[in-house]
Order: structure tokens, then sequence, then C-alpha cells
């Protein structure tokens, strides 16, 4: 049997770990050449270890010649999956400027600058495909204590829909994927730097109308799709993969 992403070139930011790393591996195990970046060496140097043909490269995705630079060099590239992104807790009141402007930085300028290098290379080729990972918290739903991860994801929903608009015509689709709470490396630091970790762990699993964490394959597998063939006819749509959580 073929698989699904047999010759695309893609390239993924936020490679190093959580649902950037399970979709770097998917993406590879369907057949991709992929292109895994991060801002940590170390979480690359450990993917390369396990997966000798992934190509990796230390890329800041907020550093705008650095990721110029970066996409400058590229020959082909199927597909970008953008999934940088910080989380950052409290309310409006105790996000104070340096967190708006973090947080707006990381979650979408970071999307801007890969999507604007990455977008040339795609109408030279009459094709492309970008993948944002947003989130079920964002213009799909408000969540306590979540007021600039929110309003930046929401964000990344508009930039999503701008995009393909801007593009359909060009053979270029954009989508973006809302997860809900899923196990990752950063979420367990925030469940470890809660004040009572027992209890927030507890308290993410009960929002979640499965009872139950997604894991960072079950994102993955819904990037594969989009990514894939399969997905042609579709573009400018989010894509929630959250266990019910937005119902
Ligand atoms: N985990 C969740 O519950 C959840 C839910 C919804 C959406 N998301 C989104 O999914 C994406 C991945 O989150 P996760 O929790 O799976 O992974 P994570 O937060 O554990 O890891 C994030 C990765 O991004 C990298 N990174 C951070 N800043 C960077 C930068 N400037 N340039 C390049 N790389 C950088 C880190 O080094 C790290 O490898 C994020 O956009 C996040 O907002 C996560």
């Amino acid at each position: 049997m073929s698989k699904r992403l047999e010759n695309k070139k893609i390239l993924v930011t936020a490679a190093g770990q959580g649902i950037g790393k399970a979709t770097a591996v998917a993406f590879h195990n369907e057949g991709a050449k992929v292109f895994a970046t991060d801002i940590n060496e170390k979480t690359l140097k450990t993917l390369k270890q396990e997966y000798p043909n992934i190509d990796v490269y230390k890329l800041d995705s907020t550093n705008k010649a650095a990721v110029e630079e970066y996409c400058s060099q590229l020959i082909t590239i199927d597909v970008l999956f953008n999934a940088v992104g910080f989380v950052h807790h409290g309310t409006i009141l105790e996000c104070d400027e340096k967190d708006w402007d973090f947080s707006s930085n990381v979650n979408v300028k970071s999307m801007y600058f890969m999507c604007k290098a990455i977008l040339p290379l795609m109408i030279k080729q009459k094709s492309g495909c970008i993948i944002n990972v947003a989130s079920c918290a964002s213009s799909l739903k408000g969540f306590p204590n979540r007021f600039v991860y929110g309003t930046t994801k929401g964000a990344v929903i508009g930039l999503t829909k701008a995009i393909a608009a801007d593009f359909v015509k060009q053979n270029i689709r954009c989508n973006s994927i809302a997860p809900g709470t899923v196990f990752s490396p950063s979420w367990q630091d925030r469940v470890n730097q809660s004040p009572d970790p027992v209890q927030a762990k507890k308290d993410f699993i009960a929002r979640q109308p499965m009872g139950r964490l997604g894991t960072a394959e079950e994102i993955a597998a819904v990037a594969v799709y989009l990514a894939s063939d399969d997905a042609t006819f579709t573009t400018g749509t989010t894509i929630s993969v959250d266990g019910g959580i937005s119902i």
C-alpha cells in the first residue's frame, strides 16, 4: 500500500516535542521528507537520533531574518506545519504588556513570518498546503485564565482564513487545527507549576467531556489528513480535535 505523503516535502515548526514532534514523525511515517525545526537544539538532536532521515535545523520562528534565511535555501516545500505556541495563564488583569507582546510574537507573528517566507515558493510551485495549530481556546470558545492565549489563537484562525482566501486561486490550501487539552511536555510543566499539581491534573481532565486528555498522535493524524491528497477540496477551515470540549 502506498504511503499517503510519499514524495511530499514538509516543513514543521516546534518539532522538538509535543504535537509538533508527533506530527513530524507521522509525516515521516507516511513517506514525506520532513524538515523539522525548533528553537531547542537538544530536543532536535534527540529527534535526529530517533529518526535519522528527518532533517533537523535550529530555528527561532519569531526571528524574521533567521526564518527568511532558512526558507530562502529550500527548493520545494509542499506543506508547512506551524506548531509554535505558548500558553500564558491569567485574565486580562494578569496580562502585562510584555506578556501580550510575547504571546503575540510567539503565537501569531511566528506564523506570519513562516507563511510569508514560504508562500512565494508555493506560488512558484503552483501548489501548497499550510496547516496552523490554533486551539479550542480561541474564537471557538472562551476559557477562564486564557486571555492572551485565546486572543492570539483566535488570530491564528483569522490568519488561516485570510491566507486561504487570498491564495485559493493559486492552488494553495490553508487550514488550522484546534486541539483540546493534549498531553505534552509543556502541559505537564503547567500542571507541575500550579499550586496543587494533583488537583490541577484532575481539573484539566474533568473539563474534557471524554474524561481524558488527547494525545499528540491524535492531532498528528488530522494533520496527516490535511496534508494529504485526501483533503484537496478543504481550505480555510478549522478542524476541532478536542474530545468534545467545544461542543
Ligand atoms: N498541549 C495542549 O494542550 C494544546 C492544546 C491546544 C493547542 N496547543 C498548541 O499546540 C502547539 C504545540 O503545543 P504542545 O503543547 O504540543 O507542545 P509544547 O508546548 O510542549 O512544545 C512547544 C515546542 O515549541 C518550541 N518553540 C517555542 N518557541 C519557539 C520558537 N520561537 N521558535 C521555534 N520553536 C519554538 C519549543 O522549543 C517546544 O519544542 C502550540 O501551538 C500550542 O499552543 C496545545
